[in-house]
């Protein structure tokens, strides 16, 4: 079957089988039956770059349903299954007044991938509200629960892309969610002024999620329209060293400081001035309002947008000197 409708880059691929799995109980059966073949794990398809046909039985991870587990006066503990679309549940908790993923708001993929590139936005990390996961491991089938330090949380990293990489499949997620006093973050600066664009002063959560989806859909490609994973690329964190010697080349190269002797380079930046801002290569190319996001414009192959990612981090190390690596997986 084609995966092109499974991954938000439209790539179109072929698996040689594929199954959907809508329980816990058929995901098991599914593991013991299968467990001489080579499984490839879907999701939500959002954060992966389809370069070749997949010679593996795809599993796609359907399991669905949210509820809330527990509460005390300030927070509530909610469960998510895997197969929940992310923004979804963020409409979800923002309809019920939970606080916590409104600043995650419109980004793509599912629950149960959320955790394995710790996604994160506007000052918000998915980990800032993660409590729990429950994920099943392929070889034994044991459900295992992976607690937040477990999961061993940095800047679009886990331990599922490290020691547990293709182990576990998780099939739910628990977080924990405000219910009153919720803290907003509304200091990254593309917010304070969209807040202020929309002339509101005592932002709500609902407010702050409106703020970002408005933001989101002025730079990012929506993947109904062109395909794309989002960002392609990590912002490169450097040493002080390194830091210096850019800034003084290029005074007005944005950053973040991280500590105080790393600095994270916006990587959109360094690709935008290695003059690659909105260049199209047919049918494929890089997004017109974000550098670091790459686009199929149609029926482009994963090769083609490999490649053009492979020029790209060769201009900026030769420009730049630094390293920009994937944060997409290419498969
Ligand atoms: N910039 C440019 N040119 C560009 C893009 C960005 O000069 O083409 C500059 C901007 O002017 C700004 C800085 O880079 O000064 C940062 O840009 P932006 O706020 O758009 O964020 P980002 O660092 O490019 C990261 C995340 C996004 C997330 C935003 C907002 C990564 C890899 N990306 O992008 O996450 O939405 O911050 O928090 O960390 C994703 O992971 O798929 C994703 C979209």
């Amino acid at each position: 079957i084609s995966l092109k409708p499974y991954n938000t880059f439209g790539i179109d691929v072929t698996a040689k089988s594929f199954l959907e799995v809508n329980t816990l109980a058929d995901l098991k059966t599914a593991l013991k039956v299968h467990q001489n073949k080579d499984l490839f794990i879907l999701g939500g398809g959002s954060n992966m770059l389809l370069t070749q046909d997949i010679d593996a039985l795809v599993l796609h991870i359907n399991l669905k349903g949210i509820e809330m587990l527990s509460e005390s006066d300030s927070h509530v503990v909610v469960k998510a299954q895997a197969g929940e679309n992310w923004h979804a549940f963020v409409l979800w908790c923002i309809n019920n007044n939970f606080g916590g993923v409104e600043n995650l708001s419109l980004i793509p993929g599912n629950v149960g991938t959320a955790p394995i590139q710790n996604i994160g936005a506007y000052g918000v990390e998915l980990k800032d509200v993660f409590l729990s996961c429950e994920a099943v491991e392929v070889t034994t089938q044991k459900v295992v629960t992976f607690t937040n330090a477990e999961c061993q949380f940095g800047y679009r990293e886990s331990i599922f892309k490290q020691q547990a990489k293709g182990k576990y499949i998780i099939t739910s997620v628990c977080f924990s969610l405000s219910k009153k006093d919720h803290k907003l973050h509304t200091d990254y600066g593309a917010i304070t002024a969209q807040l202020q664009e929309m002339k509101v002063t005592n932002p709500t959560i609902s407010n702050v999620s409106e703020a970002v989806i408005a933001i989101r859909e002025s730079k990012l490609p929506n993947p109904k329209d062109i395909g794309n994973s989002g960002s392609f690329f990590k912002n490169p964190v450097v040493s002080k060293a390194t830091f210096n010697s850019l800034q003084s080349q290029f005074p007005n190269m944005p950053y973040y400081q991280v500590s105080k002797e790393t600095f994270k380079i916006p990587a959109g930046w360094l690709i935008e001035h290695a003059g690659f801002k909105g260049k199209t290569f047919g049918n494929y190319g890089v997004h017109k309002k974000q550098a670091l996001v790459l686009v199929n414009y149609s029926n482009a192959s994963g090769k083609d947008i490999l490649n053009l990612a492979r020029l790209i981090q060769k201009t900026v190390k030769r420009i730049f000197g630094i390293d920009i690596d994937t944060e997409v997986n290419i498969i």
